[in-house]
């Protein structure tokens, strides 16, 4: 396994009642970014946190905070999300009808741009804006739920990922979200991706197993 493969934590896992001490938690167990799930009741069946949280947050870690926004209309939030204190502000092609503004949005206010791929969703669909995202996340699940198996159909959309970035000679980051364990984990990266979201398979034992959870991941 690559020494590079990045893990992001999904705090969709953790303890909500006590977020601030589980992200310090997950940070001094090795972490690179803490993945923010956003979740609206609207565009995936479940609600979870907003920017008022994010901010909350923002203090328990130095590190990134990997915001994945599962809502629509998403272009309102943004600002919202950016001023919280989100480094990377990720979306779903299909929760607006402008991803290329969308994606400019995010940047000009001074945040990395991702763009997110549902499991039903086309590599294709990136060519048009690889010139305007920093990150791709491909979802190996359905969003809305952690726990959830990884979908193996996803691996072949990550190699193709993969070429399309290499080709563009552009850095952007290729991230896969959704039923990371450290079976899945050594299929997503050796199909091409170097960021890898796990909710559960970090947090599962509490927070004396997350670093070795983590280095699991990293096939360590
Ligand atoms: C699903 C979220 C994921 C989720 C992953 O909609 O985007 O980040 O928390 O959870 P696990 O790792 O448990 O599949
Ligand atoms: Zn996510």
């Amino acid at each position: 396994m690559q020494q590079t493969t990045r893990i992001a934590p999904s705090i969709l896992s953790a303890d909500f009642a006590t977020l601030g001490a589980e992200i310090a938690a997950v940070t001094a167990a090795g972490a690179d970014l803490i993945h923010v799930d956003v979740m609206d009741g609207h565009f995936v069946p479940n609600i979870t946190i907003g920017p008022m949280v994010v901010k909350a947050l923002r203090k328990h870690s130095a590190l990134p905070f990997d915001v994945h926004l599962m809502i629509s209309p998403v272009d309102p939030y943004l600002a919202a999300f950016a001023e919280a204190g989100a480094d990377v502000i990720s979306l779903h092609p299909e929760a607006g009808p402008h991803l290329h503004r969308s994606l400019q949005e995010i940047r000009r206010l001074g945040k990395k741009a991702g763009v997110v791929l549902n499991p039903a969703t086309p590599a294709s669909l990136v060519a048009p804006v690889i010139g305007d995202v920093d990150l791709i996340l491909v979802m190996s699940v359905n969003p809305g739920f952690g726990g959830q198996a990884f979908i193996d159909s996803q691996l072949v959309k990550i190699a193709a990922l993969r070429a399309m970035i290499d080709s563009s000679g552009r850095r952007i980051d290729l991230e896969v979200d959704g039923g990371i364990n450290p079976a899945t984990a050594r299929l997503a990266v050796a199909a091409g991706a170097d960021m890898l979201v796990a909710g559960t398979a970090v947090f599962k034992d509490g927070p004396a197993g997350y670093a070795a959870n983590i280095a699991a991941l990293r096939g360590g």
